[in-house]
Order: C-alpha cells, then sequence, then structure tokens
C-alpha cells in the first residue's frame, strides 16, 4: 500500500503527456518508459509515414518479393508463427523472427544484442544473404526511381533518396508500434482491480514463487541482461525478452522451440536443459497444477495489452511526434 501510493505520487508529479526534452516520445501507452529518439533522426509525421511504406514495400528485397512485414505480420503479432523465417529464394535463417511492438525501449536489438541502435539495425535485414539480399546502392537507385518516394524523402529528409534516411524513416515508424496498459499496468499504476484474483494469484507465482522476476524485472519485464536458460543446441546467452502479448508471438525461444506458453511453464519448472553455463538461477521449481495455471492466465491475459497496433492504425498516442 505504501508502495503503492508512492508511485502515485511520483505519477502526479511526472509532467504526463508533455515532451519536456525534445528527444523522448513522452506519450506512451500506460506502463511503458519513454521511448528515447536518438540525435539526428527527430521524430516527425511524415517521417513515420514514409517509414510505414517501406516497412511494407518489397522492392527492398533484391527479388522484390520479401518485405519487411513478411517476417514481421502485425497479423502474427509483428513477428511469425513459425520457428524460422523464409527470406529471399526460400532461403531460411536460424532464429525465431523477434516481435518488434516495444522495440524502441530496448537498449540492444537482436537475441544477441549485436545492434545498438534500430537504424544501424535495420540495415542487417536488408543485406542479410538468406533474408532480403539487397545492395544499398541498387536500393537506393530504384527507390529514387520511384516519384512518390522522391517526394517523401524529400518531406522528411529535404534530401534525397540515401540508404541511411531509409533506416532512419524505418526506425521512425518502429518507434511508434508501442503495446502496455495491460492489466498488470493498469494495477501497477494504482488500479488496485485491474487483476482479477487469478492474475494476482499468477502474478504471485511469476515475481515471488518462481521468480521469473529475477530477469523479467519491472516494468518492462527485462533486465536488458543475457543469459543462458539451456535453450539450443550449444551454450548461448540470449537476452531477456519483453514480455507482453504472448499469445500473439507464438512459438517461444530464439530458436522458436517452444510452441506454447504452457510448454514455456513446463521448461521452466523442471530447470530447463541442465548443461555448463546455465544460469544459477535456473533450477527446477516444483509448482502445483494449480499454480502453473495460475501463472500461465498470468502470462496470457494479465499481459494482454488494451491498444495492440494493427497494420494501419496509429498505436493509440504513440503517433505522437516531438517534431519542432
Ligand atoms: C527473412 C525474415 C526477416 C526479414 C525480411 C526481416 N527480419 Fe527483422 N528479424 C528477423 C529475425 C529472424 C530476427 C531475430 C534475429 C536475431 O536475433 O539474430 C529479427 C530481428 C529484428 C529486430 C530486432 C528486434 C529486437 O527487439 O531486438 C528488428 C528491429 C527487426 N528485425 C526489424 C526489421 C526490419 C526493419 C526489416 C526490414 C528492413 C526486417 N526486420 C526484415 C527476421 C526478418
Ligand atoms: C535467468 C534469467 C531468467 C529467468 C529466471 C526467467 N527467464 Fe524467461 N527468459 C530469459 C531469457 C534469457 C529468455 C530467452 C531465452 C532464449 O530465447 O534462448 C527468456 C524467454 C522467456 C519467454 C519467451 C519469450 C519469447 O518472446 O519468446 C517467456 C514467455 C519467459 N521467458 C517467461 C518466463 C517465466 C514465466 C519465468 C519464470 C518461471 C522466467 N521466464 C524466468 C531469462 C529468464
Amino acid at each position: 500500500m505504501v508502495l503503492r501510493s508512492l508511485s502515485l505520487i511520483l505519477l502526479l508529479l511526472a509532467p504526463l503527456g508533455r515532451a519536456t526534452a525534445d528527444d523522448f516520445i513522452s506519450e506512451v501507452p500506460l506502463g511503458l518508459d519513454w521511448v528515447r529518439v536518438p540525435d539526428g533522426n527527430p521524430q516527425t509525421a511524415a517521417k513515420v509515414a514514409l517509414g510505414r511504406r517501406l516497412f511494407f514495400d518489397p522492392q527492398l528485397s533484391r527479388d522484390k518479393s520479401i518485405s519487411c512485414a513478411s517476417c514481421h505480420d502485425p497479423e502474427q503479432g509483428w513477428s511469425l508463427s513459425t520457428p524460422v523465417a523464409k527470406g529471399v529464394d526460400g532461403r531460411t535463417g536460424e532464429r525465431n523472427p523477434l516481435s518488434i511492438i516495444n522495440t524502441g525501449l530496448q537498449h540492444s536489438l537482436f537475441w544477441d544484442g549485436r545492434a545498438k541502435t534500430l537504424e544501424e539495425q535495420a540495415l542487417e535485414p536488408i543485406q542479410n544473404r538468406v533474408e532480403m539480399d539487397m545492395d544499398l546502392r541498387e536500393l537506393e537507385k530504384r527507390l529514387a526511381a520511384d516519384p512518390a518516394y522522391v517526394v517523401q524523402f524529400q518531406e522528411s529528409f529535404a534530401g534525397d533518396v540515401t540508404a541511411e534516411r531509409v533506416t532512419q524513416a524505418i526506425a521512425a515508424f518502429e518507434r511508434t508500434l508501442l503495446a502496455a496498459e495491460t492489466p498488470y499496468d493498469l494495477f501497477r499504476n494504482g488500479r488496485a482491480t485491474a487483476m482479477d484474483d487469478q492474475m494476482s494469484r499468477g502474478s504471485g507465482v511469476f515475481f515471488s514463487r518462481a521468480n521469473c522476476g529475477d530477469c523479467h524485472i519491472a516494468k518492462v519485464l527485462t533486465d536488458h541482461q543475457f543469459h543462458d536458460t539451456g535453450i539450443g543446441a550449444s551454450p548461448q546467452k540470449i537476452r531477456t525478452p519483453m514480455l507482453r502479448d504472448l499469445e500473439r508471438t507464438a512459438p517461444y525461444m530464439h530458436d522458436g522451440s517452444l510452441t506454447t506458453l504452457r510448454d514455456v511453464v513446463d521448461y521452466y519448472d523442471r530447470g530447463g536443459n541442465r548443461r555448463d553455463g546455465l544460469d544459477v538461477r535456473m533450477r527446477p521449481l516444483g509448482l502445483s497444477k494449480s499454480e502453473k495455471e495460475d501463472l500461465l492466465y498470468f502470462l496470457e491475459a494479465g499481459l494482454r495489452s488494451r491498444n495492440y497496433p494493427g497494420r494501419e492504425t496509429d498505436a493509440g498516442m504513440a503517433s505522437a511526434t516531438n517534431s519542432p
């Protein structure tokens, strides 16, 4: 109770819904931190619209068959419902596509954190042989041949089509894809009745009994760190994922090897696959049948967002821009 009123006071003190600095998106769904916008790539409505168009455009791939959305499909949680994805010529990668919802809040990108910014990240799939396999100079030529793109790049950057601006526009679009305001978020922000009894019990299992919160820490449910949880053929440290709208993003884990959330709960319950390097927090939990049901219910219903961005919709308040 003390804690809750403290956070309420902090909330009231916070300058709600106003951008106090030029380089944050402050109008985010309840439960999320402000989204940092890097110097040199301010959000504008024109740029976000351009980024959206680029994201859905298969011209970004060598044979014009694959867009970013081919692997990050809004209908499949901005991810894919298969373990791995197919790129040009049906070439397959080895990892489960990450959902790009709330990706603007990540401290590093990819399952192994190898990219630091969304601008830098976008260069990889465009050029990756098993994804879009596109040459950047060819991409510039192709887009510059389209008069509508030329106009949009002028509006967004007061300049020509360049590969760097392609990634800047896509990144600006991605920063608007936010979802939260789950029962869990409402509860944490003082709405005492937002979670029903089973959700509260499930959240107790999550944060106390099963210690999931050791790594999936409030509020975005990640510590932004890397751990070996025993998934995959060889020991490797993987970034702790954020956990929201999980029902939309099956299968789970970096290799897509766990098909359902029930499989995930069972996997943690047995302590993961024992091997050298396994994180010490992975241990058999001995959850009862009802504890598992409660945990599952929390993961599904307790973390279900109120407004989930679709293909066309601007995600709630997140469409707000901070252009000068
Ligand atoms: C052929 C499938 C495929 C295509 C096409 C593709 N991606 Fe991905 N994307 C993936 C996979 C797989 C991962 C995870 C890879 C990894 O972590 O090594 C990923 C990861 C990401 C991430 C990291 C998210 C995070 O939270 O760390 C972002 C952002 C992203 N993709 C954006 C894009 C953009 C933008 C495009 C288009 C320019 C694109 N992707 C095209 C499959 C694809
Ligand atoms: C030691 C830190 C740690 C603990 C403890 C932990 N997790 Fe995880 N969690 C991770 C990491 C790291 C991954 C990604 C693993 C991978 O893909 O190889 C992950 C993945 C997941 C995923 C899959 C998300 C996706 O998008 O694929 C879910 C769901 C999940 N954890 C839920 C839980 C639950 C429930 C608990 C408690 C029973 C828990 N985690 C405990 C670190 C942890």
